[in-house]
């Protein structure tokens, strides 16, 4: 199984948001990750066949996007702005989505309570969609994108506003439900794809600035971070000079944690580098060509 992107683009009147991309997704989880206005929803809403690329293909599994019917059901889709009927009860929105695509009573039913079951929701089934918290929302979310069994899962930006613990439980269960499957997942956050993705693709302004293994995303980085600490009138020069990941008052000065291509000063620590510093480095690099 796998998503084979070419040559996209995506214009808006003018504006181009997607700038010919080119990617191959193969199974398992994969990151989408950029900042607000860098085109991850643009791309998962063509991914999903709700929006017509301005040139380029995309085949999954061999299929063309181009045959909506037979990609849609491929697809399941949780839309960044999610939200259903929140009037009805969680089962009956899932039952009355369920009957939209054409699943027989019986099946239904049954698909919808083991659903209920793996996203954590079984004693909630009577509940209103509007008494629902954050996370409680967005795990319905995933029960409806995954009625139809899909092979593929696109979530876009699934943890924004959930608290640390729903979150850590949300992406586990993405986890969980990307064996056998496609599951790309968009976040502007690093962590959120460090623990659960082994494949990732960053998204700056419409370009495609990386895409392959989250360790090699991590290693951009690799010699570029460093810990220093100097007393508080350097402040200012500090942050002129060096991009700061990290920063902390501490009794002998302040404390950085910055990007830079050679140690700063004969004191400074050199860091292991995470996941956001790699993906930070890159964002930098990009800046500084443009
Ligand atoms: N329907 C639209 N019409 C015009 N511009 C759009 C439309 N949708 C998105 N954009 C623009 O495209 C860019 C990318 O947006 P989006 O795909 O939502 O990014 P992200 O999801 O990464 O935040 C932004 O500059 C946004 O303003
Ligand atoms: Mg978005």
């Amino acid at each position: 199984m796998e998503i084979i992107i070419n040559n996209l683009s995506k214009r808006y009147g003018k504006k181009e948001v997607l700038k010919n991309i080119s990617l191959t997704i193969p199974e398992g989880m994969y990151g989408l990750l950029g900042r607000n206005g860098a085109g991850k929803t643009s791309f998962m809403r063509i991914l999903a066949t709700l929006s017509i690329p301005t040139n380029g293909d995309i085949q999954m599994n061999g299929v063309s996007i181009k045959e909506t019917t037979k990609v849609r059901e491929m697809i399941g889709y949780l839309p960044q702005d999610f939200s259903i009927y929140k009037n009805m009860t969680v089962f009956g929105a899932l039952d009355y989505l369920g009957l939209l695509s054409n699943l027989p009573n019986k099946i239904r039913k049954e698909r919808i309570y083991t659903l209920l079951e793996q996203v954590h929701l079984k004693d909630n089934t009577k509940t209103k969609v509007k008494a629902l918290s954050g996370g409680m929302k967005r795990r319905l979310g995933i029960a409806q994108a995954l009625l139809h069994n899909p092979q593929i899962l696109i979530v876009d930006e699934p943890t924004a506003g959930l608290d640390p613990e729903e979150r850590i439980r949300f992406r586990n269960l993405l986890s969980d439900f990307s064996d056998g499957r496609i599951v790309i997942l968009s976040t502007h956050i690093a962590s959120d794809i460090e623990s659960t993705c082994q494949n990732v693709a960053v998204l700056n302004k419409g370009n495609i600035l990386f895409h392959g293994s989250t360790e090699t995303l991590r290693k951009q980085a690799d010699h570029k971070v460093y810990l220093i600490t100097v007393p508080k009138s350097l402040d200012k020069p500090i942050k002129e000079h060096y991009y700061v990941l990290n920063r902390n008052s501490t009794n002998t000065g302040i404390q950085y944690r910055i990007l830079s291509n050679t140690p700063p000063n004969e004191l400074a620590e050199i860091q292991t580098p995470t996941l956001e510093d790699g993906y930070m480095y890159l964002l930098q690099q990009a800046e500084g060509e443009s």
